[in-house]
């Protein structure tokens, strides 16, 4: 018997990163995939990769900040595997175009907030009738340490993942009773093509993580847990993947 066994998930930006990562660790542990990625190369590609070695996927390619995009991922999952069980929103990430306040680019913030909060937003909204349509599941959100600690020079990305921190714990109040769970993971430093790219030694972030930065595996390890009926008791929580950042 495998972990996710039975049970189907959506992944947005399962075309890379986190969201690949735990496309392929949610497949290897039995789960039928919906890999959603506003890059349809990426989505097709990590599709691809789960049905090669034997595994269920199917690509969705959509923005998650645009309403019609949405809908048509949804539909494609509910179209594919008949439920959606498990829906983790991985798309979004900050950019070099942050900063503090009273330098980030303006654009910066509205586009942020566009997709990692709104997009969010989006996606639950349209997956959570499905959920009770089928009796439950698990949403898993990706917040940020930086909307738990205090951090400076990404105050767009900071806010925005502020937001799906707040919203995400009054989802999980809204539908415990319904049997639909919501977390919310709070990574440090992961070291995914994009963040390796610009995140230098010396950010304070992964100065302080006693561990060392995390790579995609360990995120994807603790979304398994989340969507899992492991963490059946498990909602409302912010889940700090920071290597001891936090502590430190
Ligand atoms: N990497 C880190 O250090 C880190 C730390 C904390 C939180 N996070 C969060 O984890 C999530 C994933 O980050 P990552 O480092 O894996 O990023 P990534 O860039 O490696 O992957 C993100 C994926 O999302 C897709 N995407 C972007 N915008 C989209 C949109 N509007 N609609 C649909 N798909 C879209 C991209 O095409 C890409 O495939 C983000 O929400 C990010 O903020 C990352």
């Amino acid at each position: 018997m495998s972990r996710l066994d039975g049970k189907s998930a959506l992944i947005t930006g399962g075309g890379n990163g986190i969201g690949r990562a735990a496309a392929l660790r949610f497949a290897g542990e039995g789960a039928r995939v919906v890999v959603a990625d506003y890059n349809p190369e990426f989505a097709e590609k990590v599709a691809g990769e789960i049905t090669d070695t034997g595994g269920s996927a199917v690509a969705a390619a959509g923005d998650v900040s645009d309403e019609a995009s949405v809908d048509a991922m949804v539909k494609t999952a509910v179209d594919a595997f008949g439920a959606i069980d498990v829906l983790m929103n991985s798309a979004g990430g900050g950019s070099t175009k942050d900063g503090p306040v009273t330098e980030l680019e303006l654009d910066e913030f509205w586009r942020t907030i566009r997709v990692d909060l709104f997009g969010t937003l989006l996606c639950c909204r349209r997956v959570i009738p499905e959920m009770l349509k089928s009796g439950g599941g698990s949403i898993i959100n990706i917040a940020s340490l930086r909307a738990v600690i205090g951090t400076h020079g990404a105050d767009a990305y900071t806010a925005s993942k502020g937001g799906v921190l707040a919203m995400t714990r009054a989802m999980a109040m809204q539908w415990a009773r319904d049997g639909i769970r919501a977390n919310v993971m709070a990574p440090g430093v992961v070291l995914t093509e994009r963040v390796a790219a610009f995140i230098k030694e010396d950010n304070p972030i992964y100065q302080k993580s006693l561990l060392g930065p995390s790579d995609p595996e360990d995120v994807a390890n603790l979304a398994l847990y989340l969507a899992s009926d492991e963490s059946r008791k498990v909602t409302g929580a912010v889940m700090r993947l920071d290597g001891g950042a936090s502590i430190y």
